[in-house]
């Protein structure tokens, strides 16, 4: 059998037909992958001589999920149901063989396959919500009559994944490879299945799950949607369509499904969602850097300072299987953090030069510049090999950087950390900092599960230079009487986290009453003015890095984009009015690129 197209192949071995889909990075479900398998699947289904069907993927994952970039823009020539029919519908038994990440629409392909085996460290999951979506492929239908309702909306609303063993424990999957080779075990298990002569078997088809649920089921679903997605618009289809999914009638659901799907895609809020999707992904991307230029392998990270921060870091690196060193030169001090953080892997040590096998030291100490140059003039000595990063939201590294004789190595690491929102690494890049060292903090971040966004240091980093001026308005604003607590509902309100500008409450009475709409543009407004100073000073590379910083870091509301972006949906030309009204002048860069009709989030 011949190639179906460039991502799609199609062979016979042994009266199985496999089906090979190889569409790097991720197997993502473009129009051409789809197209590609509807016509494997129906050359496979038409063919006496295949007994049965595996669905396979090449490369790091089995399918993770529609083609995002493509949702919406691009078909494929038949429809996603068309498709699932088809494989469902086959007259012979189709087998999945689940690797990876095998999420969304690719759970979607696998749950319309009649069995599916799972290689031991798949994850698998539904998680549209996080883009502000539902599945939109028989996901909300076929989920609950496998899983149950319950655990349906939990997953759905989540989006969490579950590992292979939870999979099966669920019924997710029926059985987990017990080879390393998936396409092996995979075919064995057609074959014995072939043997066995068991029937197909059609999730659609089932029905005793899905009449387990009564009102309180939704109620507690709502609940937990409020809590976990307050303001957000998908986890509210997601529960309409479960409900239609509990009435028992699969072609019913799917029409609510369908529609829901489409209203949310429409939206802006799944519009903004998957923009931060690319935009998050973006950020690592740092333009200049040596294309040869490789991140140090970060095996062993010291730390100096037993504080806050110095704590919060050793546990994430200790969590993300760093070995970690950690110093103090007060033993007490040390005592107590080793105690707090109590774990065996853990270094202890009082003294600098056991920190000179590290790949990277990072100082997190007192905030004076003084102090962090001497210790960074210490670690210059004592860790000669290693990168020296200062860990503070101050804008001085270069200046600390000239406190050592190798000012290259040297970066600023600005760990961003609120209770709602601490998903951000600013990398604060000095005037000399070598790109290893960009590089290595870009590859920490990763490890340590957080965006890296890059920052110029100039006068101050991305995230200080515009919180500074929101908190500047709203200190304007409680001056001139608007009551502290107003502010806060009005950011509350538009889907900031409580406590954002809880420092604020130094106010006597409250003497002006603002329009919520007023508060958010004297808060916003400004802000988005110093986002875009900050890129035509060139601080941040992108509009959508700031967007990061201000989404992961602060908590701006996702499906709000972030300050760049919303300024795009505002229209620029009507933030410059804005921002003049407010008395400001408006940044070059937004004249620029009104007059440009260009976007600012770019
Ligand atoms: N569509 C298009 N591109 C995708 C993609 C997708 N679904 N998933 C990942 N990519 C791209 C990324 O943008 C990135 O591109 P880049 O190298 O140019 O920056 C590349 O693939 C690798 O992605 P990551 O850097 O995220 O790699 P990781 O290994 O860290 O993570 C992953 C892999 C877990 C698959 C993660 O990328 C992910 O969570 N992807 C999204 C999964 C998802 O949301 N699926 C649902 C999609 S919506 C849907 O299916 C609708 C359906 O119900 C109809």
């Amino acid at each position: 059998m011949p190639a179906i197209n460039e991502v799609v192949d199609l062979t016979l071995e042994d009266g199985v037909a496999l089906i090979t889909l190889d569409n790097p990075p991720v197997n993502a479900l473009s129009p051409k992958l789809m197209d590609g398998m509807y016509d494997a699947f129906i050359q496979a289904i038409g063919d006496p001589e295949v007994r049965a069907i595996l669905l396979l993927c090449a490369g790091r994952t089995f399918i993770a999920g529609a083609d995002i970039k493509a949702l919406g823009v691009e078909s494929p020539k038949v429809d996603f149901f068309e498709l699932q029919e088809k494989i469902e519908g086959a007259g012979k038994p189709v087998v999945a063989a689940l690797h990876g990440t095998c999420l969304g629409g690719g759970l979607e392909v696998a749950l319309t396959c009649h069995y599916r085996i799972a290689a031991p460290g798949t994850k698998l999951g539904l998680p549209e919500v996080n883009l502000g979506l539902l599945p939109g492929g028989g996901g909300t239908q076929r989920l609950p009559r496998i899983v149950g309702v319950a655990t349906a909306l939990d997953l759905l609303i989540s989006g969490r994944q579950v590992d292979a063993r939870g999979a099966l424990a669920v019924g997710l999957v029926d059985v987990i490879a017990d080879t390393t080779d998936l396409a092996v075990a995979a075919k064995a298990y057609a074959l014995a299945l072939l043997a066995e002569g068991r029937p197909v078997k059609r999730v659609s088809d089932l029905a005793d799950r899905i009449g387990d649920a009564d009102a309180a089921v939704f109620e507690a679903a709502r609940d937990q949607a409020e809590r976990l997605r307050r303001g957000e618009e998908a986890p509210r289809a997601i529960i309409r369509c479960v409900e239609a999914a509990a009435r028992g009638d699969f072609d019913a659901g799917i029409a609510v499904e369908r529609a829901e799907f489409q209203k949310l895609l429409d939206g802006p809020q799944s519009a903004a969602l998957r923009y931060a999707f690319f935009a998050e992904r973006q950020a690592a991307k740092v333009a200049g850097l040596a294309p040869d230029v490789q991140p140090r392998a970060l095996t062993r990270v010291g730390l100096v300072g037993t504080g806050a921060i110095g704590r919060r870091l050793a546990v994430a690196l200790l969590d993300a299987g760093v070995e970690t060193a950690l110093f103090d030169a007060d033993a007490a001090a040390l005592d107590r953090a080793g105690a707090a953080i109590d774990r065996t892997a853990l270094i202890l040590t009082g003294s600098l030069s056991d920190l000179a096998a590290c790949d990277l030291v990072i100082e997190a100490v007192a905030d004076a510049l003084e102090a962090k140059q001497a210790i960074l003039a210490e670690l210059d000595h004592a860790a000669p090999g290693a990168l020296l990063a200062t860990s503070t939201a101050r804008p001085e590294v270069d200046a600390i950087a000239d406190a050592t004789t190798r000012p290259c190595a040297v970066i600023g690491l600005h760990f961003l950390s609120s209770e709602n929102a601490d998903r951000v690494l600013e990398i604060v890049r000095g005037k000399v900092t070598s790109d290893e060292a960009v590089a290595t903090a870009l590859a920490l971040a990763r490890k340590l599960k957080r965006v890296g966004v890059l920052s110029g240091s100039g006068p101050g980093s991305i995230s200080q230079r515009t919180m500074l001026v929101l908190r500047q308005q709203a200190d304007a604003m409680i001056a001139q009487g608007v009551a502290p607590e107003a502010i806060e509902r009005a950011a509350t309100e538009f889907g900031f986290p409580t406590g954002l500008l809880a420092a604020r409450t130094d106010a006597g009475t409250a003497t002006r009453t603002l329009a919520d709409s007023e508060i958010l543009d004297r808060l916003l407004i400004p802000l988005i003015n110093e986002a875009a100073n900050i890129l035509g000073d060139g601080i941040a590379q992108r509009g959508s890095d700031i967007d990061m910083v201000w989404v992961h870091g602060y908590g701006w509301p996702a499906w709000r984009g972030g300050p760049t972006y919303h300024a795009d949906l505002l229209g620029l030309p009507s933030v410059i009015e804005k921002v003049q009204s407010f008395g400001f002048n408006p940044a070059p860069r937004l004249v620029e690129y009104a007059a440009a009709g260009r976007k600012l989030a770019g």
